[in-house]
């Protein structure tokens, strides 16, 4: 079995974070997404993974490599055009060949894996698997509609949802699902959108069976999915303390602080994690925070925040909460006169100011 990663697309509801960097290689505790997915691939003994990128495609590259750092091969298929998720599937064609393969959206985060998913695949030998959740808003996702057992029918956002089984962007397929993406026609969004190619199998008689998930999963596409997530898997980890913490700080619950880190007269109120050379002075951190590597924070409070690398925030007089800064950024009280907001933001920033 293969796997087939899609870590193309344009990130439009993450902007202004997307104008400069993949939306897969965003960190959720300190760990770009995409390798979260990497991982639960090799997790299942699968080693060929075929990645789709798009117009990021060297930031992708230089951060997966030729994923020998998860014992994995990885082979790079560039989709010119982002022209749907079936669109990707026929170009990856040829690397594919005759072998089943599992789908991964890049930006999807499955808590536990998907081991029992490809478990289920091998047993039961369907022409198609789809992992499918229940949630709050049908409408946002690709909708299953399922009977004794099977699946009969799936629409793409529908506005008025036959059930409230969403599609998690994974899949798992064996050839039969070549001829499908080759016949169907762009949606109303221009797309090939994979939810008709599926649609096509199930029309042709095709096996399509439904795997629900009960455990945690998220599409990070929103600010308020990436923080969520940032929640959840904070959650899970175990503190850990290779930095420098001085005796006037504390620290409290579950907090990870990584080598180079300096802790000066500062709280930290976890679950948080503090990436490599970063300097916190003189500052509250509260839960569900992620600070990633080489960043300063002075004379500030942050809580429930994803901050990237190399930004530095000093001397704000209010706490920063719900926040995702990106990387190199300046937050700064200014002495100037006169006294007055002074930004430089780029293009879909959001500001929230009291
Ligand atoms: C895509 C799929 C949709 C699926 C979703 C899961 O949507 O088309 O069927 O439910 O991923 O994340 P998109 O993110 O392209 O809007």
């Amino acid at each position: 079995m293969k796997a087939l990663i899609l870590s193309g697309g344009e990130g439009t509801r993450l902007r202004p974070i997307t104008h400069t960097n993949a939306k897969q290689l965003v960190p959720v505790a300190n760990k770009p997404i995409l390798f979260y997915g990497l991982e639960a691939i090799v997790e299942c003994g699968i080693k060929d993974i075929g990645m789709i990128v798009g117009q990021t495609k060297e930031e992708i590259k230089e951060a997966c490599g030729d994923g020998s750092k998860w014992g994995a091969r990885i082979t790079y298929i560039e989709q010119k055009v982002p022209l749907g998720l079936a669109h990707a599937v026929k170009i990856a064609q040829d690397y594919i060949g005759d072998e089943p393969f599992v789908m991964f959206l890049g930006d999807n985060l499955i808590k536990d894996g998907i081991r029992s998913f490809v478990k289920e695949f091998k047993v039961k030998k369907p022409n198609s698997l789809i992992l499918l959740a229940e949630v709050k808003e049908p409408q946002r996702f690709g909708v299953a509609e399922l009977r004794r057992g099977r699946v009969i029918r799936l629409i793409e956002k529908p506005k008025d949802p036959p059930s409230n089984l969403a599609l998690v962007g994974v899949y798992i397929f064996d050839k039969s699902i070549f001829p499908a993406v080759n016949s169907i026609s762009p949606s109303w969004r221009e797309e090939l959108e994979i939810t008709d190619a599926i649609q096509y199998l199930i029309d042709h008689n095709f096996k399509v069976h439904p795997h629900i998930i009960t455990g945690w999963w998220k599409d990070t596409g929103r600010l308020e999915d990436m923080l969520e997530a940032n929640r959840i898997i904070l959650d899970t980890l175990k503190s850990k303390i290779l930095g420098e913490v001085d005796g006037t700080s504390k620290i409290y619950g579950k907090v990870v602080i990584e080598k180079g880190v300096r802790i000066i007269n500062s709280t930290l109120r976890g679950p948080v994690v503090i990436g490599t050379e970063t300097r916190i002075v003189n500052s509250y951190i509260g839960p569900f925070t992620s600070i990633y590597h080489h960043v300063t924070v002075e004379d500030s409070e942050i809580e429930h925040s994803i901050i990237l690398e190399e930004s530095i925030i000093r001397g704000i007089g209010a706490r920063i909460e719900d926040s995702l800064i990106g990387k190199n950024v300046n937050v700064t009280r200014s002495d100037l006169l006169p006294k007055a907001y002074r930004f430089m933001l780029g293009d879909s920033s959001q500001v929230g100011l009291i």
